[in-house]
């Protein structure tokens, strides 16, 4: 990887993994990209362009122009927004993918873009979800999760397209707020702790769900993005999580800072319904033989961590 072009890179994980790849490879080496203007969030130096995906042919020159040999495609509609605009959200996941996939393939770029815990459906083994298993998903953002992996694994068996991918769980993290998914609760719960000392959760309790802490889920994308392509078995996508929680389990952490902290529920059925779809917990045992996933932090230090930093 010597030049870096990020698309949604002003999102919850593009605004933190570019400043990640700045740092490793050097700022000049770091394109980000995003349908809105950056505003300097990546710093004075930062290479920023504005990027409609849906615009295959502005992404191709920006490739050309800047010698580019890796993409990492991030613009998306996440799953409760994408429950609201379907069609919309099938338009932005699908061609978004196959005009970065196209790019890709035109000039030989390594690929990375990511899947979901989204990808899994209500027929998918709850426990110990498997890396191959059953995948029938009633969101719309799950269908096109699904149909992304998919495609991807069709470039890269077709035309040898290094394309590489994770299934995300819910990734929490305090630089940029979560943009419209349905683990959102996770973040929002620490930003009301400090601010108000209470928060109502939009999924029920027991709603167990897996999640990582975002310093995890970018050492995880670096880590892909560099492994040895000769023991990538399973390259679209991973599982890869840190735990499986549920509401009452982060109050309870949060108490521990926070003792007065309190917890209650007003229920909103669309995300309730995504939740009740997927997964309890998956298993990362792919992700950790094939590229070493470890991940570092459980609920207990990622909450210490985020207290700390949304106080700051
Ligand atoms: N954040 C999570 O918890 C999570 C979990 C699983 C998978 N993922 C996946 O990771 C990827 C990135 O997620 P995120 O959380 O950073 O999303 P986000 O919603 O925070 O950011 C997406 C970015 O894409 C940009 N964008 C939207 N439409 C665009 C377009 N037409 N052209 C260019 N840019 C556009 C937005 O401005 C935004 O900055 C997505 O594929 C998402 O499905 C995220």
């Amino acid at each position: 990887m010597k030049r870096i072009l990020l698309t949604g890179a002003l999102g919850q994980i593009g605004s933190e993994l570019t400043t990640t790849l700045q740092h490793k490879y050097g700022v000049d080496n770091v394109i980000a990209t995003d349908i809105r203007y950056s505003d300097g969030a990546f710093g004075e130096d930062a290479r920023f362009e504005t990027l409609d995906i849906m615009d295959g042919n502005r992404l191709n020159e920006l490739v050309k122009n800047n010698n580019v040999d890796t993409i990492i495609h991030l613009a998306a509609m996440l799953s409760a927004n994408a429950e609201h605009h379907p069609q919309r959200a099938w338009e932005i996941n699908m061609t978004g993918l196959m005009n970065s996939l196209e790019v890709a393939r035109e000039h030989d770029c390594k690929f990375f873009t990511p899947s979901s815990i989204g990808a899994f459906g209500p027929s998918t083994i709850k426990q110990s979800t498997p890396q191959i298993t059953v995948q029938r998903p009633t969101s719309m953002y799950g269908v096109s999760k699904v149909a992304s992996e998919l495609l991807c694994d069709y470039y890269y068996t077709k035309y040898g397209l290094d394309t590489r991918g994770l299934r995300f769980p819910g990734l929490i993290s305090y630089l940029t707020p979560p943009g419209g998914g349905t683990t959102d609760y996770a973040v929002d719960i620490y930003y009301k702790a400090v601010e108000e000392g209470s928060y109502t959760s939009f999924l029920s309790a027991g709603t167990y769900l897996d999640m990582m802490y975002m310093p995890d889920a970018i050492q995880a994308t670096v880590d892909l993005l560099e492994a040895d392509p000769s023991r990538l078995k399973n390259r679209n996508a991973y599982n890869v999580t840190a735990m499986s929680i549920e509401p009452e389990m982060i109050a309870a952490e949060i108490k521990k800072h926070i003792p007065d902290f309190t917890l209650s529920y007003d229920v909103d059925p669309v995300r309730q319904g995504i939740a009740d779809s997927w997964p309890d917990a998956i298993d990362p045992t792919a992700a950790k033989e094939e590229f070493g996933f470890s991940p570092l932090y459980d609920l207990e230090k990622m909450t210490k961590d985020m207290l700390e930093k949304v106080q700051k």
